[in-house]
């Protein structure tokens, strides 16, 4: 048995979540789901980001005190996540003292051993990026807000680490995923890197984490977000239960959160004297009419109108086989119907009931014994031998949408053989136990078995459903192996948790 520590970002809460925010916590959750069925002892962290400037504002819209607001937001990622069935281990939100304690416990540490100083610095300060922007990147035109400001801040030393994360990059090739954002960061880091200023006046931001060693300033809040990942898990407070997570087996992030993960990150580890990250994985975004998803742009995709219209299930399944991990992809209600009814509809719920229906009707809802298999019966068992290990492989690679694809496959091929095996005409003549038509029926049902339990992470709720309909709710989700669905095996009741979506 392994570990294994997966995380998502820390969501902030100014808005309600859309399916970007979704789609890493639903990734991290299937990936999570895989490993717990693997007999991995998992650890799936999640929670909130609640401190900052772009918070605080969306409490002044409001008129709310900040803590007010906060505490009121969180709810709605709370409920969206039990709403699609995110079994994660512990929500962490950065207003609670196990990480504000942390957070100022380190900063005080650094400052003692001159990782931290203070300095009056004048530059050009984006406003919405919330920190000094160069004027070479004011020049490339990706901020917007900018004013010119003197003051004075504390600093972190991330200028010192510049050799060492280069280094680092290199010599682990799993640290940075995909292949293009690592080389995205090395790109980066060819540039000389500056210290990072990790502290806001208050008469500008009052909304923080207090400078332990300055109370007129606040924590810039990527410096305490970002601790998260270790408070959660009992740095400085729980030795024991820290080395038995840290270090985390993957930061899923967006690639907008890259450099934060992939530079700031490891050097704040390194002065604080703690292992780095095995991997950080960086996903593409979810776009709507060719642009990306956000809140500003007022073109974001309600996650709970989809899981109200068409179930939870669906909406996980249709965000993991439609993204290529490290691309963007578009969604479209559209698109969304189109891959539900085929996929799901068709292919999948369909399957289910033909296979059943025929069964209750002429084997009285068990089981039927098989009799010698012909060279279709061993051709389709030949794919239900190699479509888990090829799965397996698939989801350790983090090609999630490519393992749903081989399922899914696997189910047309099921499909495929019914067709040759037509045991819907067979039956008439003959339907003994042992006979063709028991045969195919048995098989057919034994390996949608195998292809449901392959599709349970990511449809915890529908594929349960659906093996209890199959009669094998018993079977551990784990053993995928042909032969576990026994004769005499009684059909659970029911149908397809898929019914066809008609568009008007
Ligand atoms: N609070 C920071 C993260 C701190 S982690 C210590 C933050 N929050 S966020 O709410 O703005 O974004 C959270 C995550 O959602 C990021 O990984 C971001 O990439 C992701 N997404 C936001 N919009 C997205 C899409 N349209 N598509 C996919 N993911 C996107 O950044």
């Amino acid at each position: 048995m392994s570990k294994f520590y997966i995380t998502t970002p820390l969501y902030y809460v100014n808005d309600k979540p859309h399916i970007g925010h979704a789609y890493t916590t639903i990734l991290a959750d299937v990936l999570a789901r895989y490993h717990r069925i693997m007999g991995d002892e998992v650890h799936f962290l999640t929670g909130t980001d609640e401190h900052g400037q772009k918070v605080q504002e969306a409490a002044a819209i409001r008129k709310v005190d900040p803590k007010n607001h906060v505490d009121e937001f969180v709810v709605r990622f709370q409920e969206l996540w039990e709403k699609l069935h995110i079994n994660y281990d512990d929500f962490i939100r950065t207003t609670e003292s196990r990480h504000t304690d942390r957070v100022k416990e380190l900063l005080t540490t650094l400052y003692e051993k001159g990782e931290i100083y203070a300095d009056e610095y004048e530059g050009l300060y984006s406003v919405s990026e919330e920190r000094f922007v160069t004027e070479k990147e004011v020049e490339e035109g990706n901020f917007r807000q900018i004013k010119k400001l003197k003051e004075k801040n504390y600093f972190f030393r991330m200028s010192n680490y510049q050799d060492a994360l280069i280094e680092h990059i290199e010599s682990h090739p799993e640290f940075i995923k995909p292949e293009t954002r690592k080389n995205e960061i090395l790109g980066f880091l060819r540039k000389p890197l500056n210290d990072l200023c990790i502290s806001r006046p208050k008469s500008r931001l009052s909304w923080g984490i207090e400078i332990p060693f300055d109370q007129d300033y606040v924590t810039y809040v990527w410096f305490d977000a970002l601790l998260n990942y270790v408070t959660a898990i009992g740095w400085g407070s729980d030795e024991t239960i820290f080395n038995k997570w840290w270090p985390v087996n993957y930061h899923l992030i967006g690639k907008d959160i890259l450099t934060t993960h992939a530079v700031y990150w490891p050097t704040m580890l390194m002065a604080a004297g703690i292992p780095l990250p095995m991997s950080i994985l960086a996903h593409g975004w979810w776009m709507s009419e060719k642009s990306k998803m956000s809140k500003s742009l007022g073109n974001v995709v309600n996650p709970l109108e989809l899981i109200d219209d068409y179930g939870a299930d669906s909406v996980r399944f249709f965000l993991m086989r439609d993204m290529v991990l490290g691309m963007d992809a578009n969604f479209t209600l559209e698109s969304f119907i189109k891959r539900y009814n085929a996929d799901l509809a068709n292919d999948y719920g369909n399957l289910v009931n033909r296979v059943t229906m025929l069964i209750q009707k002429h084997f009285d809802g068990k089981i039927p014994e098989s009799g010698d298999y012909d060279e279709i019966d061993l051709a389709l068992v030949a794919e239900a031998k190699t479509a888990p290990q090829s799965v397996n492989k698939l989801i350790q690679e983090l090609k999630i949408h490519d393992a749903l694809e081989t399922t899914l496959s696997l189910f047309r091929k099921i499909n495929r053989y019914l067709e040759a095996k037509a045991p819907w005409k067979s039956i008439k003549e003959d339907s003994s136990q042992g006979g063709s038509a028991a045969t195919t029926l048995a098989l057919a049902t034994d390996v949608l078995r195998i292809g449901s339990q392959l599709l349970n992470p990511v449809m915890p709720e529908k594929t349960t459903a659906i093996l209890n309909i199959l009669g094998a709710g018993l079977i551990p989700l784990n053993e995928t192996n042909i032969g576990l669905l026994k004769p005499g095996s009684e059909l659970g009741e029911g149908k397809s948790p898929f019914p066809r979506i008609t568009v008007e």
